[in-house]
């Protein structure tokens, strides 16, 4: 090639360079299947459905006050049986022990929902420490505990 070229293809990319589009930040969130707190087991009664998904039992639990998580989604978070049976559209992918991001419990309450909406319907989001204890129990394997 001649040289005249190479600088004009050089200039080239500097202009494609110039006008990409200014993306900002990733929108999705990054997610990892790592245990963040390993010394420390999280436990599915007292620290998720008694504890940060306590406010979900309305909706998903058959004594909640407006239990159309179950009408409508299938989902009842009574106990581990029920929560590892999924709902309509989850079934068994609702957990996958070890695998939190394969996990649609875990997918439900972050920001970019596979389907639906993001739960706690209505409600504010989990905050990201809340959502790590969902994370965390599913890493070290999702037990009945
Ligand atoms: C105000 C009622 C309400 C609350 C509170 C609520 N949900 Fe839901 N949930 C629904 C409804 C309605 C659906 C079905 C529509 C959808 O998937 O968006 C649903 C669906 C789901 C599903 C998908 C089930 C399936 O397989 O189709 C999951 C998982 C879920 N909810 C988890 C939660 C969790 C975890 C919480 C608490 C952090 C929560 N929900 C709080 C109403 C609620």
């Amino acid at each position: 090639m001649r040289p005249l070229v190479l600088i004009a293809l050089a200039g080239l990319a500097g202009c494609i360079d110039a006008l990409a589009p200014d993306v900002g930040p990733l929108v999705t969130s990054t997610c990892s299947n790592a245990d963040a707190d390993p010394a420390t087991s999280v436990s599915l009664r007292r620290d998720l459905l008694t504890g940060v998904l306590g406010p979900c039992a309305t909706c998903h639990t058959p004594a909640g006050s407006t239990p159309i998580g179950i009408a409508i989604g299938g989902f009842d978070m009574t106990n581990f049986e029920s929560l590892s049976a999924g709902g309509t559209r989850s079934s068994l992918d609702i957990v996958v022990p070890g695998m939190p991001c394969d996990s649609v419990l875990l997918q439900k309450i972050g920001d970019a929902p596979p389907f639906g909406a993001r739960m706690p319907l209505e409600g504010a989001p989990l905050t990201p420490a809340e959502r790590q204890l969902v994370s965390d129990w599913i890493a070290e394997g999702a037990r009945d505990n």
